[in-house]
């Protein structure tokens, strides 16, 4: 068999009659093996996982009856953009609306992560090519807007009034932008348009950074789930590196933000700018909690039990119930 034949080939695991109960490809079969070989054999696998989430997620959508626009952040080569627009067209959601963000020159400078082919520019797709992919693929062409630049200028507040002004809320955002400087902006400028069952497809969980959940667009996520109004529970894993979550409202933690400092606010509705950095990563505030001072707090901590400290306490009850 040649080295291109085997590229053809679809990947699959093969379940046979005895031992190893899969058929295994064998050194006859690698030998010939190479990078390019690799590489086709790694893209089958992983467009087909990404593919298979779209055809899912859109029966989820249509299923629920969540309505709304299709986002993604990180477009490239438009192949997951596709995606969309198919299953879009095969779920006949003619009231959706497909927005490419992208500043289609390709990756911003960065650092700290684990792969040396991310460097500036790195992954650039033209506006022209980008569309050229949509008219060619042919499904609601008219209905695809890009929206060109790095997001730290491109995702404006003015921008996010324009969707909010007209009710434009997101029913799937795909967020491919590998990199922490590149997701933050992104997900501020999506909270306000979120809505309940909105899904979030996070192509990046593991990639970059070693699977570490502390750096990266996990860090990036992981921080807004913190500052967000809304709530995540974890959907379908999209191969070894993405993953997608639901929001949702938790009708308890609501009642607990209107009745704590004004927190249940969106901070948009008061200052000028999204999430204030001095409200970052914060434990809630608890001194508006009516507790006692003075002789009868020292009762009150003493029938509580051993002191936890304010931040651990916040995060063993904010934080390990949502870890997905
Ligand atoms: C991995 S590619 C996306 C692949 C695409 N979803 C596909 O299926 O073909 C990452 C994309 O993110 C874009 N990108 C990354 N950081 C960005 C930023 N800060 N601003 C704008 N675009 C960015 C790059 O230009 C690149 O097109």
């Amino acid at each position: 068999m040649t080295s291109n034949s085997r590229r053809e080939r679809p990947s699959s695991v093969e379940p046979i009659a005895g031992e190893p109960w899969v058929k295994l490809p064998n050194g006859e079969e690698l030998k010939d093996w190479v990078k390019d070989d690799e590489i086709a054999f790694n893209q089958h696998n992983r467009q087909t996982e990404k593919y298979k989430f779209f055809i899912q997620t859109f029966d989820f959508l249509t299923d629920n009856r969540v309505r709304g626009n299709y986002l993604e952040f990180g477009c490239h080569r438009c192949r997951t953009f596709r995606m969309a627009l198919t299953e879009a067209r095969r779920h006949n959601a003619d009231w959706m609306k497909f927005f490419a963000f992208d500043s289609f020159e390709g990756l911003p400078d960065s650092s700290g992560h684990s792969v040396e082919i991310w460097t500036r520019g790195a992954l650039t797709t033209t506006v022209d090519q980008f569309m050229d992919h949509v008219r060619t693929h042919g499904i609601y062409v008219d209905k695809v807007t890009p929206i060109k630049g790095f997001y730290s200028d491109s995702l404006t507040t003015q921008l996010r009034s324009q969707f909010l002004d007209n009710e434009q809320k997101i029913a799937l955002a795909t967020i491919d932008c590998d990199l922490y400087e590149s997701a933050v902006p992104v997900f501020d400028f999506i909270e306000p348009l979120l809505q309940e069952g909105s899904v979030l497809y996070i192509d990046d969980l593991f990639a970059g950074y070693k699977g570490s959940p502390s750096k990266g667009v996990a860090k990036a996520f992981r921080e807004f789930r913190q500052r967000s109004r809304f709530r995540f529970v974890r959907h379908l894993d999209i191969g070894w590196w993405g993953r997608s979550f639901i929001a949702y409202i938790d009708p308890a933690r609501r009642s607990r933000e209107s009745t704590s400092n004004g927190r249940g606010k969106h901070p948009d509705d008061s200052r000028g700018h999204l999430f204030p950095a001095d409200r970052r990563d914060r434990p809630p505030d608890r001194s508006a909690g009516g507790r006692a001072h003075g002789r009868r707090a020292g009762r009150a901590a003493r029938a509580r039990g051993p002191a936890v400290p304010a931040r651990r306490r916040w995060q063993r009850r904010e934080l390990q119930p949502r870890r997905q």
